[in-house]
């Protein structure tokens, strides 16, 4: 966030529902700060049957950069003007873009994930296992194929959903039972269902003696960090990426098509969310720890 607020500071924002926990605002500002720039990223809770309205104001009051969160992807497509090729076949939007009053949506949580991954491993020819077959699922799968993974094979409670989504892929599907056999031949592993956050913060879906060295496991749960899937295959010998560095890259996609700055500030954003996300979600620690982390945040 600029220093000096005035009228001629230029807003971002966040819409969702609820968005009081999200990092995006406190990430993107200091990345705003750190290089002086006058714009300022806010939040906004929007209800569900608000989302048409919302979308008006973005245009109406100029709002230069929106995130899009939960559960807003899809709903406010049918309101943009322009929908940019891979976010349309995804059929989610996570970012608009405001040019002269123009709405372009944009998907940046696939590029988010492959940025993540390819921090730690290359993906052409890589067999690679998504556990799920929700939203997240789908937009790391279309981001995977994009990026010419030798196979994806999705897992999920619910095998007819997984099945549903791998056709639309070209993706192979099975059971989470499936797991421990595929497992073997597989170098990249993904979690993208919310196992291992809040009330199943002690879970994985995977047994941890089939994790093995040579594997690159991702969770795309990031409150905790450690999750207890990222705990298993650590103590496996596997490469292990944390989720919030899925949320640091497609910030870092999104602060570029909102500022036009193409070296954006990684490592100032990535401090807050290693902060954050290091430590318990606010929902799952006493009123004393979180007066002492907000004092530590001063
Ligand atoms: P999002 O769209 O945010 O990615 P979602 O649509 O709620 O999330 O999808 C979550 C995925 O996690 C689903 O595939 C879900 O499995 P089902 O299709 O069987 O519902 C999976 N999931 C959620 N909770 C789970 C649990 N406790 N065990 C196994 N899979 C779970």
């Amino acid at each position: 966030m600029s220093s000096s607020l005035s009228a001629k500071t230029t807003i971002c924002a966040i819409i969702g529902n609820p968005v009081e926990y999200s990092l995006s605002p406190a990430m993107h500002n200091a990345g705003y700060a750190h290089l002086g720039l006058d714009y300022c990223y806010v939040g906004f809770q929007v209800a569900p049957t608000d989302v048409a309205p919302a979308v008006a104001g973005i245009r109406s009051l100029g709002i230069r950069g929106t995130s899009v969160t939960v559960p807003h992807k899809t709903a406010v497509i049918p309101y943009l003007d322009e929908i940019d090729p891979l976010a349309q076949r995804i059929g989610a939007v996570n970012t608009i873009v405001n040019t002269n009053g123009i709405l372009k949506g944009h998907n940046t949580d696939w590029q988010g994930a492959i940025l993540a991954l390819e921090e730690k491993t290359s993906i052409a020819g890589k067999n690679v296992i998504l556990l799920g077959a929700g939203g997240t699922t789908r937009a790391i799968g279309f981001g995977l194929i994009e990026k010419k993974a030798k196979t994806v094979t999705l897992l999920n409670r619910t095998p007819e959903k997984a099945q549903q989504l791998a056709t639309e892929l070209g993706a192979h599907y099975g059971h989470l039972t499936d797991l421990p056999k595929s497992l073997k031949n597989t170098d990249i592993l993904i979690n993208t269902t919310p196992v291992g956050m809040q009330d199943t913060i002690n879970t994985s879906l995977v047994p941890k003696e089939h994790l093995h060295q040579g594997l690159t496991v991702l969770d795309a749960v990031y409150v905790p960090a450690r999750t207890q899937l990222l705990q298993d295959a650590e103590s496996a010998g596997a490469n292990v990426i944390y989720g919030y560095r899925m949320l640091l890259w497609q910030g870092v996609v999104q602060f570029t098509l909102f500022t036009g700055v193409n070296q954006a500030p990684t490592e100032v954003m990535e401090k807050v969310l290693e902060k954050n996300s290091m430590r318990p979600h606010n929902s799952l620690i006493d009123d004393t720890t979180k007066k002492n982390y907000a004092e530590s945040d001063r």
